[in-house]
C-alpha cells in the first residue's frame, strides 16, 4: 500500500535533501562556486559514483509493458526486473495507480531508488485524441498544434506519463509508407515548424512543471525515404539530400529544446542510423551540440544483426554504446552485454557513464528525483482529463484539419433545411477507426462517429441514416441494392469511404493507394442515383482518387479525426466552419507517380506545355507530369483572389507583398503560401520551395494586404561540401493559395 509522500521519504530523496543542506550550509561560504547547474552536475555526480556497473547498465534499459505491443514483445516480468534495478525506463503503461506501483517498487525497493522514466507514444493526444499529425498539419495553423501537444502533455502527465515518442519529423514523399500519417508531409520548412511547435507544446517552459512532458524527435534519421515505401526499406540517398530536406526538423526540434531523440530502424546508405557513429557523434554531439539522450527504435540495436553489420548482439551493443545511443528499447542488448563489454576491455565504463549521466539528468530535471510520484496525479485525473475545453480544442482541431478537395455547384456546405440525409460507407459509423493509429489511451467508445456528428447537428430536423454498403477492404457487393435505395429516398447524401485506422501508421505500406475493396463501385453506384453527393474521406495518406475525383461532386479529406470526427466534420459539412486546410503532402493520380512532390527539380527536358506532343521529354506515355492535386491545395466554401504582387530588395531583406481578397459570400481563412524559386545555381534547385505562410481571416468582399519579409539566409541552400550558402541571382517569387496556382514576379537578388 503506497505511503504517503512524507512518510515514503526514500533513500535517494533523503540523500538529495542532505546534500543540498551541505550545499546550502557550504555555498554561504563559498557562493561564487556554486551554482544551480553544478548542483545537478554535483548531484549526478556523486550518485553515479555511487552506481555499481550493472545499476548504471540498468539506467539504460527501457522495457515495453504488455499493456500495448508495438513490436516483437517477449513477456517479462517488469516489476522483478525493476526490483532488480535493472530499469531505467518503461513504455506502455498507462494509468497512474499502476505505474505509481511500478515506481515504488524503484524507489523503495532498490539500493539507490532512482526513480523510473514511464513513456508512451503520445502523438496526436493522449485520452482526448486529436487529428492524425498529416491531418493536424494540413491546418497550418502552428499555435493550435502546439495546443494539441499542451493538452496532451497536461492529461498524459496526471496519469503517470513524464515522456512522449513525438514528435515524429520524417520528411516523406512517398505515400506507400504508412508512416507518413504521423508525420507534417513532404515539406522540409513546414516539418521545421511544426517539430518546433510540438516541442513547445509537450515541453512547455519548464520540465520540471507536473503538467509538462519530455518530447522525443523521431526517428533520425531519413526513416521517410523507404525504398519504394516499404515499411523499414533501405534508405539510399546522398548527404546533400539528407542535409537538405531530411535533418533540418530534427535540427528545429533540438534547437527547440526537445529533451530526447530516438533512432531510426534503416539504414542510411550501408550504415544503420542507430550504429552510426557519424550521425549519432559527429553530427548530432558535435556539430548540432544536441544535450539531451538518445533512445534506439523497438530492438533496433538487435536488429543490427539482420543488417548485417553485428554478428551477434554483443557486437550490436558495442557498436551502438560506442556511436552514441544512450538507452535500448526492448532489445535488452545493454542488459545482457554491456558488463561483459567492459570486463573485456572492448569499451570503457566511462562510455557508459556519459549515458547514464545524460539518462539521470533527463529525470532531475523532470523533477522526478524531488517528487518521483508527481506525474501520478489522481486528482488532476479527475479534472485535466477529457474536460470540455479540451474537447472544445479537438472538436476544432477537425474542423481545421479536414481538405476540401472538390466541391462542383456549391454542392457544400448542406443546406440546413435539408430534411433527410443518407450516409453510405463502411467508415459512416465506426468509432474505432476514428482515432486513427497510435491511440495511445484513447477510448474508441469515446470517439464520435461521423453519423453520431451529424445527429448531433442536425438530428432535430432531419433524419440522418446509415448504411454501410459494403466493407472497407472486401469484394462483396451485396449491400449496394439497400444502399443505392437509401439515397434514392433521400435529399442528401454523404459517402463515408476511405481507409481503417490500422492500414496508415507503423507496417502499413500499401502497394495500391487507391481506395480499397469495392467502394469505388459503391461511389458510382450510389452517385449515378443523381442525388446532392458529397464524399467524407477517412484516411491517414494521400490516396489516389482519380476515379473519385471524376465522378463525385464534392470530397472532404478528413483523415481520421479523433475523439469529436464526427462532431468537427459535421460543423465543416453544414458550413458552421468554412474549410481551411491546405495539404501536406501531394495526392498522386497514380502510385506509378510516386515518389511525387511539388519542390521536385526541373530536369534537363521538362515538359513544354507549347510543344504537348514532342516525345523527348521528362514525361509518362501513359499519365500527365502533374498530380491530382498538388502540395498547399485545399478549397473554401467562398474564393479568394490574389493580386497586387510586388518584390522589393531593401538591404538585407526581400519584402513581399501581396493583396489577396474574399470574392466570394462567405467568410474564410486562407492560408496564403509564399513560394521561391532559385532559377540559376551551382547546383540544380526545386522548381519552387515554401519560404513562408500566413493563415488569414478574411471577411466576405473585403480584402488584406499581406507582407512577409525573407533574408538571403532563408535562400541559402546545402552545396555538395556541405556548407549552406546564399547564391545571388534571378529568383521568381510566387504567392498563392496553393503551390500551383499563383501569382509571380521575377527578381534579381544581390
Ligand atoms: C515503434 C516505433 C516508434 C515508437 C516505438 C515505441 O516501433 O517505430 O515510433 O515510438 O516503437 O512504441
Amino acid at each position: 500500500m503506497f505511503k504517503s509522500r512524507k512518510q515514503s521519504l526514500n533513500k535517494i530523496q533523503i540523500f538529495f535533501l542532505i546534500f543540498f543542506f551541505l550545499e546550502i550550509s557550504n555555498s554561504c561560504k563559498q557562493k561564487s562556486e556554486v551554482s544551480t547547474n553544478s548542483n545537478g552536475d554535483a548531484f549526478i555526480d556523486e550518485l553515479i559514483g555511487q552506481m555499481t556497473l550493472e545499476e548504471k547498465i540498468g539506467q539504460l534499459n527501457l522495457v515495453a509493458s504488455s499493456d500495448f505491443i508495438t513490436g516483437d514483445f517477449s513477456a517479462t516480468d517488469i516489476s522483478k526486473k525493476v526490483r532488480e534495478g535493472k530499469v531505467g525506463a518503461i513504455l506502455n503503461i498507462r494509468s497512474a495507480e499502476r505505474i505509481r506501483t511500478v515506481q515504488q517498487a524503484a524507489v523503495e525497493e532498490t539500493r539507490l531508488g532512482i526513480p523510473i522514466l514511464f513513456g508512451l507514444d503520445i502523438i496526436h493526444g493522449y485520452k482526448t485524441i486529436f487529428p492524425i499529425p498529416l491531418g493536424l498539419s494540413c491546418s497550418f495553423d502552428l499555435d493550435m498544434i502546439e495546443k494539441t501537444a499542451r493538452i496532451a502533455a497536461v492529461e498524459s502527465s496526471a496519469d503517470g506519463l513524464a515522456w512522449t515518442y513525438s514528435p515524429m519529423v520524417d520528411v516523406s514523399r512517398d505515400p506507400r509508407w504508412g508512416r507518413v500519417a504521423e508525420g507534417a508531409g513532404e515539406d522540409t520548412y513546414l516539418g521545421c515548424l511544426v517539430a518546433e511547435a510540438y516541442v513547445r507544446g509537450y515541453q512547455g517552459d519548464d520540465q520540471s512543471a507536473n503538467n509538462t512532458i519530455m518530447a522525443c524527435v523521431k526517428h533520425f534519421a531519413a526513416y521517410g525515404d523507404a525504398e519504394a515505401g516499404r515499411e523499414y526499406n533501405t534508405v539510399d540517398i546522398s548527404k546533400l539530400t539528407l542535409f537538405e530536406y531530411y535533418l533540418p526538423p530534427f535540427k528545429a526540434a533540438i534547437d527547440a529544446g526537445v529533451g530526447s531523440l530516438m533512432t531510426a530502424f534503416n539504414e542510411i546508405s550501408g550504415v544503420p542510423a542507430t550504429s552510426n557513429k557519424w550521425l549519432l557523434r559527429d553530427l548530432l554531439r558535435e556539430q548540432w551540440g544536441f544535450d539531451g539522450f538518445t533512445v534506439s527504435d523497438y530492438t533496433s540495436i538487435n536488429e543490427l544483426e539482420n543488417h548485417g553489420v553485428a554478428a551477434d548482439t554483443s557486437q550490436a551493443a558495442e557498436l551502438v554504446i560506442k556511436a552514441g545511443v544512450d538507452m535500448d528499447m526492448q532489445g535488452s542488448a545493454y542488459l545482457h552485454y554491456l558488463k561483459q563489454l567492459v570486463e573485456e576491455g572492448k569499451i570503457t565504463e566511462d562510455l557508459i557513464d556519459q549515458a547514464v549521466r545524460r539518462v539521470i539528468e533527463a529525470k532531475m530535471k523532470l523533477g522526478l528525483f524531488d517528487d518521483p510520484y508527481k506525474y501520478c496525479d489522481e486528482e488532476r485525473v479527475k479534472i485535466d482529463i477529457m474536460n470540455a475545453e479540451q474537447l472544445a480544442a479537438a472538436r476544432e482541431s477537425v474542423a481545421k484539419s479536414c481538405v476540401l478537395l472538390k466541391n462542383q455547384n456549391h454542392t457544400l456546405p448542406i443546406s440546413k433545411d435539408v430534411k433527410s440525409i443518407a450516409i453510405i460507407g463502411p467508415l459512416g459509423n465506426s468509432k474505432k477507426d476514428m482515432l486513427g493509429n497510435w491511440m495511445a489511451a484513447g477510448e474508441p467508445k469515446k470517439a464520435v462517429t461521423l453519423m453520431e456528428g451529424m445527429i448531433n447537428k442536425a438530428g432535430s430536423c432531419a433524419s440522418v441514416k446509415w448504411m454501410e454498403g459494403c466493407k472497407v477492404n472486401d469484394p462483396d457487393k451485396s449491400g449496394f441494392a439497400e444502399a443505392v435505395n437509401l439515397a434514392r429516398q433521400s435529399d442528401f447524401v454523404i459517402l463515408a469511404l476511405g481507409e481503417h485506422g490500422w492500414m496508415s501508421g507503423e507496417a502499413a505500406s500499401r502497394t495500391d493507394i487507391g481506395l480499397p475493396g469495392v467502394q469505388n463501385n459503391l461511389a458510382e453506384a450510389v452517385i449515378k442515383t443523381g442525388k446532392p453527393t458529397a464524399v467524407v474521406l477517412f484516411n491517414g495518406r494521400p490516396l489516389t482518387i482519380t476515379k473519385l475525383d471524376e465522378i463525385a461532386p464534392a470530397i472532404l479529406e478528413t483523415w481520421f479525426g479523433g475523439t469529436q470526427a464526427g462532431n468537427g466534420i459535421a460543423d465543416v459539412l453544414f458550413g458552421d466552419y468554412n474549410p481551411s486546410g491546405k495539404l501536406t503532402m501531394t495526392f498522386p493520380r497514380s502510385v506509378g507517380q510516386v515518389p511525387i512532390y511539388y519542390n521536385h527539380k526541373n530536369t534537363g527536358r521538362p515538359i513544354n506545355p507549347e510543344r504537348p506532343d514532342f516525345k523527348y521529354l521528362s514525361k509518362y506515355l501513359d499519365s500527365p507530369n502533374d498530380p491530382l492535386y498538388p502540395f498547399g491545395y485545399g478549397l473554401s466554401y467562398t474564393t479568394f483572389k490574389y493580386d497586387g504582387l510586388s518584390v522589393e530588395v531593401e538591404g538585407d531583406q526581400i519584402n513581399i507583398r501581396v493583396k489577396v481578397s474574399n470574392t466570394g459570400d462567405m467568410d474564410g481563412e486562407e492560408v496564403v503560401q509564399l513560394y521561391v524559386q532559385d532559377n540559376i545555381g551551382t547546383i540544380t534547385r526545386p522548381v519552387k520551395e515554401l519560404k513562408g505562410f500566413q493563415k488569414v481571416m478574411i471577411k466576405k468582399g473585403e480584402s488584406r494586404i499581406l507582407t512577409f519579409t525573407l533574408t538571403r539566409d532563408d535562400l541559402a541552400f546545402y552545396h555538395p561540401d556541405l556548407t549552406k550558402n546564399f547564391e545571388p541571382g534571378e529568383f521568381v517569387v510566387y504567392v498563392g493559395g496553393n503551390s500551383k496556382d499563383t501569382v509571380s514576379e521575377k527578381i534579381i537578388i544581390e
